[in-house]
């Protein structure tokens, strides 16, 4: 027997546009569409297994083999670095990691520069590859009230509409690197499962580059 395929999909809106383009290249999970609180979906006919997971933890369950693959954002790959093989860019999801401030900030370089963010490793090295001196604070969301309340002179976060920023009076500074979905692997579930993963992978190119 054929062995199941398990993937990780992010909750939300990202992970049904993502479960859409698997369906379309034939590895679809009706059952997944029922309305209900379930987190596991399985077709046995095509042979996958779906979990619906915190779009931030899809690279751990992809790492440690409890997905053989998944779709995570390019900031989290960046940014935690996971040990997984990044198969494809699904051209979805798209957005910029940016560098953001009030509108009459003025950077003075003799002074340390405190930045928020939830993406410290990224910060970091962006700001290492600048050779500018920073002072990290680590925050878990709204990120843009830090700049607004004098906790840090800049912020770096996601951009994708710029509404949030543009509501809370912050302009973009700087583009660090633009972000999109990715699609992922684990390792040794790709020398297992590699037939499968390939046929996935050439259907799902011929798709994203109508
Ligand atoms: C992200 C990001 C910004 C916002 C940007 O937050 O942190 O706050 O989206 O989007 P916009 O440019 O379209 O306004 P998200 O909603 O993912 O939640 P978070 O606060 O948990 O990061």
């Amino acid at each position: 027997m054929r062995p199941m395929l398990n993937i990780a999909l992010p909750k939300g809106r990202l992970g049904e546009k993502v479960y859409a383009m698997f369906e379309e290249a034939g590895f679809g999970c009706p059952s997944i569409k029922e309305n209900n609180r379930k987190l596991i979906f399985e077709n046995e006919e095509n042979g996958v297994r779906y979990f619906w997971v915190k779009p931030s933890d899809v690279a751990i369950y992809v790492e440690r083999g409890a997905a053989d693959i998944g779709v995570a954002g390019k900031d989290i790959l960046l940014e935690y670095q996971p040990d997984v093989y990044e198969l494809m860019d699904l051209h979805i999801g798209k957005c910029r990691m940016a560098v953001a401030a009030k509108a009459d900030f003025r950077d003075d370089r003799r002074r340390t520069l405190r930045v928020a963010t939830k993406f410290t490793h990224i910060a970091r090295n962006y700001y290492a590859s600048i050779g500018r001196d920073i002072d990290i604070i680590h925050l878990n969301g709204s990120i843009e009230i830090a700049p607004i309340l004098g906790l840090s002179d800049v912020i770096v976060d996601i951009v994708e509409t710029g509404t949030t920023l543009k509501e809370n009076n912050l302009t973009v500074r700087e583009t660090i690197v633009p972000i999109s979905a990715r699609l992922i692997a684990n390792k040794a579930g790709f020398k297992f499962k590699t037939q499968q993963i390939e046929t996935l992978l050439s259907r799902m190119e011929a798709k994203t580059h109508d």
